[in-house]
């Protein structure tokens, strides 16, 4: 059997962030500016190339997948992809996943459900029409929030994410959460983080999670839970709403010394850390004419140039040098 994957740091490496378009049909202003420059079409895997990249993962010990990207489901017959790696499911891979915007999940829950995934998680920042349009530069809130529903309906776990944006969001945040745990759904918010230039100072929007935090302890109890997915997010039990709240604090507190994954590019460039400059290009090893010998020899020396840690900073104004990619290249 092929080695498991473990970094210099002795990280245990099992989970693998695969984004499978750079694209999206909406420009959140923290994420993309309106005029993004995406990738070449021609440059992109195609769905055959990711589902073997994915197969060479699970073979070496790879056992949670999200699939992300860009948005993932506006890339065209994705849901094959989705159906192929369910396939897997029970036999090397555990948990077989995916962040999404919400746009078009109305249309494509159930079949997510039958392909084997079970639990999603759904990028919503506000509940605010005119935010959301504002934000999103997309008047598309009532789909996203058609979408949440159709995927409860469809018997998919929905987890909400939401970036937590100083003069945007924060006034609702207590809101979302009310609201996402009165329907059974759990709500994780994240930090802004350095990633590709935007139109913006992100620095005018940063709100870090422990101000959030104390403000919410305010009104709530929050119990720190011994809940892990494997993703990022501390978890907390709120004891008045009896839902979960996560958060995610790559500024103020520092999570990377448990970190178990890595994450690949539509175009097959593995990055070992979202933020980190170490890449190791998997389409060259896909495309050679030894293909499994090569990935695994590429994989072998993702592990060996993982960093540490990250090294965002945000926390004063024009702070943020910005790494040169976009989260929707890297897929968070
Ligand atoms: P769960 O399986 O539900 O725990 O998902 P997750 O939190 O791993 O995934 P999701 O796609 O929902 O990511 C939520 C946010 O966490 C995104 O903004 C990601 O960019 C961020 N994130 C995920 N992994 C990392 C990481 O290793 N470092 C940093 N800084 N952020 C990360
Ligand atoms: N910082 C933090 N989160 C971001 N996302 C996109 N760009 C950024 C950024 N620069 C979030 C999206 C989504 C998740 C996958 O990543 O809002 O919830
Ligand atoms: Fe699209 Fe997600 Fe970026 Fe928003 S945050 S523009 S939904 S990739």
């Amino acid at each position: 059997a092929a080695t498991p994957l473990v970094d210099q740091f002795a990280r245990r490496i099992s989970y693998l962030r695969l984004s499978v378009i750079d694209r999206c049909d909406l420009r959140c202003s923290y994420c993309m500016p309106e005029r993004m420059t995406f990738l070449p079409k021609a440059e992109v895997l195609s769905l055959e190339e990711l589902h073997k990249l994915a197969l060479g993962f699970i073979a070496r010990g790879i056992t949670k997948l999200r699939l992300t990207g860009g948005e993932p489901l506006v890339r065209r017959d994705m849901i094959e992809l989705v159906r192929a790696l369910g396939r897997k499911l029970g036999d090397g891979l555990e948990e077989l996943t995916l962040t999404t915007n919400g746009t078009q999940l109305a249309g494509l829950a159930g079949d997510l459900f039958e392909a084997g995934v079970r639990r999603i998680n759904v990028s919503l920042d506000t509940r605010d029409r005119e935010t959301f349009a504002r934000l999103t530069r997309r008047d598309m809130l009532p789909q996203v929030l058609e979408g949440i529903e159709a995927a409860r309906a469809a018997g998919l776990k929905v987890k909400l994410n939401t970036v937590a944006l100083k003069g945007v969001n924060e006034a609702e945040i207590p809101d979302l959460m009310h609201w996402a745990h009165d329907k059974g759904m759990e709500l994780t918010l994240i930090e802004v983080m350095p990633l590709g230039e935007v139109e913006e100072d992100r620095f005018d929007h940063y709100l870090p999670l422990s101000t959030v935090r104390e403000s919410l302890e305010q009104r709530f109890t929050l119990a720190p839970s011994g809940h892990r997915t494997g993703g990022p997010a501390r978890y907390f039990d709120v004891e008045q709403t009896g839902g979960r709240l996560g958060l995610i604090t790559p500024l103020t507190n520092n999570f990377c010394d448990g970190c178990n994954r890595i994450r690949v590019t539509a175009t097959g460039q593995l990055f070992a850390c979202l933020g980190g400059r170490e890449q190791v290009d998997l389409r060259a090893a896909l495309r050679s004419d030894q293909p499994e010998a090569n990935l695994a020899a590429a994989i072998d020396e993702a592990m060996r140039i993982k960093p540490l840690r990250h090294s965002f900073a945000i926390d004063r104004p024009g702070a943020e040098p910005a790494l040169p990619r976009h989260m929707s290249m890297t897929g968070g």
